[in-house]
């Protein structure tokens, strides 16, 4: 697979001057760095491990398109969208599988956008691949919110914020932490 100029493609959404820039940088190096630590872990191909780095790079970089002051981006949408607009934008890049990872790394089907009322449209946009799952797993970990930037979250805490999602999310959860997480974490 032909490696991607991932800097390139940040810094043409989220200027280095900006607020925004080592908010997001920092979240997207640390979810990088377990993502490729997990890829490794589990004996993927290097080639694999290397789309694992640079999707968890791109993977929310359509932040830029949503309301979220506390991430200093001023577009018009709720936050839920930066998944459906990263995978958009990088669609547009020429990235389709960099885009799925974004669009899927909420992991949520059909009926939890239902149930939930969530901002997002009806479809389903769960994990397929196990690329896609690392990712989505690597970001558990980590907050893009200032104060919270470089705090690893402990598995009580994840597993603690999927609680409030329901029932599947946590088996989901317990499932990824028996399959991604290494014991000496
Ligand atoms: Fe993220």
């Amino acid at each position: 697979m032909e490696r991607t100029d991932v800097f390139r493609i940040i810094h043409k959404y989220i200027p280095p001057d900006s607020p925004t820039y080592p908010l997001y940088v920092i979240h997207c190096m640390l979810v990088a760095q377990r993502a490729v630590e997990i890829g490794q872990r589990l004996g993927l191909a290097a080639e694999r491990v290397a789309f694992l780095e640079e999707a968890a790079m791109l993977h929310d970089i359509g932040i830029v398109a949503t309301d979220t002051p506390s991430l200093f981006c001023t577009g018009t949408l709720p936050y839920l969208m930066h998944t459906v607009e990263g995978a958009k934008l990088l669609e547009a890049e020429g990235l389709p599988l960099h885009a799925r990872v974004a669009e899927r790394h909420a992991n949520v089907t059909k009926a939890d956008i239902l149930e939930r009322t969530l901002p997002l449209p009806a479809r389903d946009m769960t994990c397929e691949t196990v690329e896609e799952e690392i990712i989505s797993f690597a970001d558990c970990f980590y907050s893009k919110v200032p104060d919270n930037l470089w705090h690893e979250k402990s598995l009580t805490e994840i597993r603690r914020s999927f609680g409030r999602y329901g029932a599947r999310k946590q088996v989901i959860i317990e499932e990824w932490i028996e399959r991604f997480y290494a014991k000496s974490d």
